[in-house]
């Protein structure tokens, strides 16, 4: 025993070898967490566009102190959050109702969510549906359950809350594969090979990250051959995207009734969560199932049981949303698709790489340099484009950059502003090359 270190009555644990003495964390969880999130607590100390207060909005401009940007974070797609007339539906309901119903759902439903379910189911074309607070409540509830003690397939990329959900069935006893991002193929050799009965596959809609839908059609046909149920969260296609038909008004189809319905599929063996949070701007979620699962998850479902409700004005919001959705939804979608387009077709100019080839209004724009991404948010920022960064580790370093999303609300203007910061940031060398042919959008389109 060194001298020192028995002087200063240090536990031979927390002595090193020799007098140097080793600090010993009496908070080894908070040390973990902090090392491993160091990158992205770092930005959030030092950056601008990141945990920022908003001080004030006036349409997609945001003020932050005394600085104003064009805000392309928002996921209100079709701009519900600042529509007029779903604003000024809200109040009726308020006073019908008060603020907040405060019962869980099963102690009383206001008739108000029973409304809901049936303007949904119609729309979505489904066998049911079931609405619950948040996709979040939904996953760590509902996909416990519908794995039991049997296998979940889960997408290698699927949504942090999915993934949550997956290891609160995994704790209950189910079991965890991985399949690869994009791989119907890979999926099928798993399922082929598993001799286990009960059998969960769990994967995103429209991707919240590339913006681009997986090929629903060919997952399906490989769950049904396999007995498997398919579980799709489609938070940011719901709303955006939907039925394909002669009389579209884009190639994000009509009436935003989600993936299933756009990729032309049925709900044999597909369960479908989606979500009022984002181009609804209200907070709802929803899961579109057959009658006997919704009745189990009347009395199985923590959130039914157990949560508080959404707020009466979000009720209201959705309501009123459905008429919006009806009379002027695919308006608002042939505006939000031609923003988006915009963006895209400077990219594909500036030859400059994004994994979007759908069109769709998420844009991820990687960097060449990682390290760079402190410099080029301050960079966005000064130019008064708000965006939301991607740093690791929420992203690989390959993929680290920042998320561009459009919405119906963003004017001309707004996507000027960020046009000419993307061919700043491309001239300086800052954005990936290209890949292939460097106009994926383009080429889907056609
Ligand atoms: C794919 C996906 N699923 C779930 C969520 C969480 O949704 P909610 O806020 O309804 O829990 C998000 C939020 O960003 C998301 O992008």
């Amino acid at each position: 025993m060194s001298a020192s270190a028995a002087a200063r009555g240090l536990p031979t644990s927390a002595r090193g070898r020799d007098s140097a003495p080793t600090r010993v964390s009496t908070r080894p969880w908070i040390e973990h967490w902090l090392e491993t999130c160091r990158d992205l607590s770092e930005l959030k100390a030092s950056h601008p566009m990141m945990d920022a207060v908003i001080d004030e909005i006036d349409g997609r401009m945001i003020r932050i102190g005394d600085h104003w940007l064009a805000d392309f974070a928002s996921c209100n797609y079709l701009g519900f959050d600042l529509d007029r007339e779903i604003i000024d539906a809200i109040p009726a309901y308020v006073d019908a109702w008060g603020t907040h119903p405060s019962w869980s759902r099963l102690l009383g439903s206001p008739v108000l969510y029973e409304q809901i379910e049936e303007r949904l189911t119609s729309l979505l074309g489904a066998e049911d549906t079931l609405v619950l607070p948040t996709i979040t409540h939904i996953h760590m509830s509902v996909i416990p359950l519908l794995a039991a003690s049997g296998t979940i397939f889960l997408d290698a990329r699927a949504h942090k809350t999915i993934y949550d959900g997956c290891q609160v069935a995994r704790a209950r006893g189910a079991a965890v594969k991985r399949f690869r991002f994009e791989d119907p193929e890979h999926l099928d050799e798993l399922l082929r090979a598993e001799r286990d009965r009960t059998r969960l596959v769990c994967m995103d809609g429209v991707n919240s990250m590339t913006g681009n839908a997986p090929d629903i059609r060919a997952f399906a046909a490989v769950a049904r051959e396999h007995g498997a149920l398919l579980y799709v969260d489609d938070a940011h296609g719901f709303g955006v995207i939907g039925e394909r038909g002669p009389n579209e008004s884009s190639v994000y189809g009509s009436r935003g009734n989600s993936v299933v319905r756009h990729c032309d599929e049925t709900y044999d063996h597909i369960v479908l969560v989606g979500g009022f949070s984002k181009a609804y701007s209200s907070l709802l979620a929803f899961i579109a199932c057959p009658t006997d699962v919704k009745d189990l998850l009347k009395v199985a479902a923590p959130p039914y049981l157990y949560s508080g409700p959404s707020p009466v004005a979000s009720l209201a919001t959705v309501l009123a949303g459905f008429d919006v959705n009806e009379t002027r939804g695919d308006e608002l979608r042939r505006v939000l698709c031609e923003r988006t387009a915009r963006v895209l077709d400077c990219l594909a100019r500036l030859r400059v790489h994004t994994p979007n080839r759908s069109g769709f209004p998420i844009v991820e724009i990687p960097l060449r340099d990682y390290n760079r991404i402190g410099a080029v948010g301050q960079m966005l920022f000064e130019r008064g484009v708000y965006v939301t960064l991607a740093a690791y580790p929420l992203v690989p370093k390959d993929e680290v950059g920042f998320r561009v999303q459009l919405t119906a609300a963003n004017t001309d203007a707004e996507i000027d502003l960020l046009v000419a910061a993307l061919e700043e940031l491309a001239h300086r060398g800052e954005l990936q090359p290209a890949r292939g042919s460097g106009t994926p959008w383009l080429e889907a389109a056609a």
